[in-house]
């Protein structure tokens, strides 16, 4: 049974368990509303750089949150279960739920080892709650599972929305919260760690376990689902003539469709969208929902082919050998905002680009240390212009402000020709194309020049 929850939620106090990019977020934010929060996990050089102040990822706005909150006493960290147990009323489990190597379900031995061995050790009056992204059902076999083995303690889902980018202020401010809870013990609970987001304007939805662990994972295949209509459209317009930027900016004025996540580009990536997707689809065919499932694999292949369309005209522009083709790639982490490189577009066509023989060499403001660890046989330059430099092909493949600010005078003197792929739509064609540049993007044939 949880506590309950009369007690002024400054004396709740809070456990977060896994401090990856979800994790440190939440118990920096947690602490930043006035709660007592420890931060638990099983990397110890992690828990020992947090201690020191020191956050592990770049996510704007975080490291200052942590030095704060580490200063004012309210946050902590620690790799000791027995210590949380003891310290925690409520307990966040937030460790990653990655793909199932050699399969498409999610694999869930981070939660399962944290929820089983957290669940001997809690008091009986504390809940868990998991934040994590998993597939329909597990919050009901997990609390199944505890029962059966003689353990009274409560699971509730409280999935996470936030994005990397803008973690911080999504967190603080999210336009929902969704708590799958089986007691009103435990929805009371969970209102008042919240009651100041709610307060704030935030809404609030109590449901069922399923419902808050499908809400997650169907808001995701939502997004991937719109991303890839728009990049369907652009392979439509590539045949047909028709302008991909046009096209999303007069489908996204009608409010029904609306303009977010409906650039065509490279398409999605991340350490979410693509494993949550493909999780999805795993669990759909579980449960045997097939056709769903038949959607998302559609969703899914046409968010790979904007990466071989990329290839592709990198291959035309280098008259159809890259071979020994100095090439230039300006983008590593999956996103703008982001260090992460997970299933990151713009490293897989560098490694595309890499594996037809170019001499690839990468820039990014942020990613380069991830990007450097997880394709070490391409080349990375400090700058900018050190990529671009003696370059035969530029490709933008993240957008990154200091990528879209860029003019065709910043680059026109130091690449060996000029040919760039904006495979963003993020710069004006008819700067690019009147200074001399070939330019090429997806969606947009060879000779379109204005936006619309
Ligand atoms: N990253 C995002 O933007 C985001 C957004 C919403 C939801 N999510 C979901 O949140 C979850 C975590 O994602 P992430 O990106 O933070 O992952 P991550 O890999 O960055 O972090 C996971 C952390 O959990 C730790 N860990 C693993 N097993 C543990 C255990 N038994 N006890 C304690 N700690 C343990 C790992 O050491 C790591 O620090 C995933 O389910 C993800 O889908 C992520």
């Amino acid at each position: 049974m949880p506590p309950a929850p009369s007690s002024s939620s400054s004396e709740l106090r809070l456990t977060v368990f896994g401090t990856g990019y979800l994790g440190i977020t939440h118990a920096a934010c947690m602490a930043s509303l006035g709660f007592e929060v420890l931060g638990v996990d099983t990397d110890s050089s992690k828990i020992a750089s947090l201690m020191a102040g020191h956050v592990p990822i770049y996510e704007p706005g975080l490291q200052e949150l942590l030095r704060t909150e580490i200063q004012a006493g309210r946050l902590r960290f620690s790799t000791s279960y027995e210590k949380a147990a003891a310290f925690g009323d409520v307990h966040f489990i937030c460790t990653g739920t990655p793909q199932l190597p050699g399969g498409e379900g999610a694999d869930l031995s981070q939660v399962r080892s944290c929820v089983t061995a957290l669940a001997p050790l809690v008091r009986s009056n504390s809940l868990l709650v998991g934040k994590s992204t998993v597939p329909v059902g597990t919050a009901r076999a997990l609390s199944r599972e505890l029962a059966e083995s003689g353990h009274q303690v409560e699971i509730a889902w409280n999935p996470e929305f936030l994005r990397e980018g803008t973690a911080v202020t999504d967190t603080l401010a999210p336009d929902r919260i969704v708590v799958g809870v089986t007691s009103q013990l435990a929805e009371d609970l969970l209102r008042a760690v919240y009651r100041a987001l709610t307060d704030g304007g935030s809404r609030f939805f109590a449901t069922t376990l399923e419902t808050a662990e499908l809400a997650k994972v169907a808001a995701n295949a939502f997004l991937a689902t719109k991303v890839s209509f728009i990049n369907a459209m652009a392979e439509v317009c590539e045949a047909s003539g028709a302008n991909v930027r046009g096209l999303s900016e007069i489908l996204g004025a009608d409010p029904r469709i609306g303009q977010s996540f409906l650039r065509a580009g490279l398409g999605f990536g991340g350490g979410c969208l693509p494993k949550d997707i493909r999780a999805f689809m795993a669990r759909c065919t579980e449960l045997g929902v097939d056709s769903a499932a038949g959607l998302l694999r559609e969703v899914e292949k046409i968010n790979l082919r904007r990466r071989s369309r990329t290839a592709d005209l990198a291959l035309e522009l280098a008259g159809g050998d890259l071979a020994e083709v100095s090439v230039c790639v300006l983008g590593a982490a999956f996103k703008p905002g982001s260090d992460d490189v997970r299933e990151s577009p713009a490293l897989d066509v560098a490694q595309i680009l890499h594996g037809l023989g170019a001499h690839v060499t990468v820039y990014d403001p942020v990613a380069m240390a991830n990007a450097a660890r997880a394709c070490p046989e391409l080349a990375y330059a400090d700058t900018l212009e050190a990529a671009a430099t003696g370059a035969s092909l530029v490709l933008l493949l993240t957008e990154w402000p200091e990528f879209t600010a860029l003019r065709p005078s910043d680059l026109g003197g130091i690449v060996k020709l000029k040919n760039i792929i904006d495979a963003r739509n993020a710069l004006r064609p008819e700067l690019w194309r009147t200074a001399g540049w070939n330019y090429r993007a997806l969606g947009v044939g060879a000779e379109a020049s204005a936006p619309v």
